[in-house]
């Protein structure tokens, strides 16, 4: 076995602060397995693409020749699997590619890597890791009183995407039980941060924001998330994978509940500081929506198993990692620009011009 992770999905927006950050400080070698969707973008690892320690190779996860000779070539020491359809609203309008990668997908990086796996000395069987990355998601909606999801709550996936993590999900935690695969599993809320994709709520916002357009907020805009800056979220990921339990979940949240018209309006006053004010306040910007069908209520993570454990909190707050994430999206208008072209604007067409102002 080589002292390399196979990271999937590492061209996406978790995927690349992830790698990014592993190659920063750590020695182990990165190849990184992509099938470069609309969400995945090179460009973020543009920093590393000559590093000697790091490979790129196209490819999707549901391919299993391609897994098997990535596999034996590179003989990986863990996988880092974050490759997914993440869109909850494309999910709502066209659920097959996520049954296809998420679930079908992770069949196939499971079956492959057990393969793998099983073929390894004994040592090196007992080293090995399969990191699942997941969402807070699974776990359903929450009321205005409920306690936080904790690692126990009841499975209650209600979208699409939801329901295709959910039963990845499953499939990971019964490679464990059933093969006894050394795996571990992350159910992560909300991020935000640097690469994130603009169909999401903070950089639409901030894209739309900054070119005065109007901030479709789904609903009352009551509904309640909680926030994770990406690059807390990476720490958790690399300290799960080198201290986390075999077979373990852990949640990880940033203990930081917000609503979402909430979110909105800070950061049209961010936006107004950082980039100077229009005629008016970019809070006349904000256009109340026909809501997402489903749409669960709330979020609220208990992150106290992986703090406990294994010492793990966040380290930035809301108001420093929003700020932060307002100032890159500003200094990077080029990466803004080149995801934002044609299959960017179809999908901002599709989705919004069936909203309706609500008021
Ligand atoms: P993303 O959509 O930005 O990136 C996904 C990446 O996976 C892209 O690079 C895409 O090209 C790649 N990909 C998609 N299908 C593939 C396939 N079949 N084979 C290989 N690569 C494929 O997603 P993200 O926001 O970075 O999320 C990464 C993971 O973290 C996902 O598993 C998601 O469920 C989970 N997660 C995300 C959040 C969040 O707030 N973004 C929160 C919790 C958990
Ligand atoms: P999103 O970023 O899609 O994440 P998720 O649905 O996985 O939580 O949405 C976050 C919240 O913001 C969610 O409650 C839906 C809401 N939202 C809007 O109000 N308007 C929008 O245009 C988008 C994309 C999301």
């Amino acid at each position: 076995m080589d002292n390399t992770i196979l990271v999937t999905g590492g061209a996406g927006f978790i995927g690349s602060n992830f790698i990014l950050r592993w190659m920063e400080r750590e020695v182990a070698a990165v190849l990184n397995l992509d099938k470069l969707t609309y969400a995945g973008n090179l460009h973020n690892l543009a920093s590393v693409a000559h590093d000697r320690r790091y490979e790129f190779v196209e490819g999707d996860i549901a391919d299993r020749s391609v897994l098997r000779s990535l596999f034996d070539r590179r003989k990986p020491r863990s996988v880092v699997h974050s490759a997914a359809e993440s869109h909850v609203d494309r999910s709502i309008r066209g659920p097959e590619d996520f049954i296809r990668t998420n679930i079908d997908g992770t069949f196939a990086l499971l079956e492959e890597t057990r393969a793998y796996w099983e073929k390894l000395n004994a040592k090196d069987r007992v080293d090995f890791r399969f990191l699942h990355v997941s969402t807070d998601e699974v776990y359903g909606s929450l009321g205005p009183a409920d306690p936080p999801f904790s690692e126990t709550t009841p499975y209650a996936p209600n979208s699409p995407y939801a329901a295709s993590k959910a039963a990845s999900d499953h499939l990971v935690r019964a490679y464990k039980h059933t093969y006894d695969l050394p795996t571990l599993t992350t159910n992560c809320s909300n991020n935000y941060g640097r690469f994130q994709f603009p169909e999401k709520l903070i950089p639409l916002m901030i894209f739309n924001a900054l070119n005065g357009k109007p901030l479709p907020v789904y609903g009352d805009g009551q509904n309640v998330r909680d926030w994770l800056y990406v690059g807390d979220h990476c720490d958790a990921i690399a300290t799960v994978l080198q201290r986390g339990r075999v077979g373990q979940t852990y949640n990880i949240g940033g203990w930081n509940e917000k609503r979402n018209l909430e979110i909105v309006e800070t950061i049209c006053d961010i936006v107004d500081e950082m980039a100077g004010k229009l005629a008016s306040s970019r809070r006349s910007l904000i256009t109340f929506v026909t809501d997402r069908p489903g749409h669960d209520r709330r979020y609220a993570m208990d992150a106290r198993k992986i703090e406990r454990e294994l010492g793990w909190r966040p380290k930035e707050t809301f108001d420093s990692g929003i700020r932060k994430t307002v100032k890159w999206y500003l200094e990077n208008d080029e990466w803004v620009r080149g995801v934002t072209s044609g299959s960017y604007r179809k999908w901002i067409e599709t989705q919004y011009s069936s909203s309706v102002p609500r008021k």
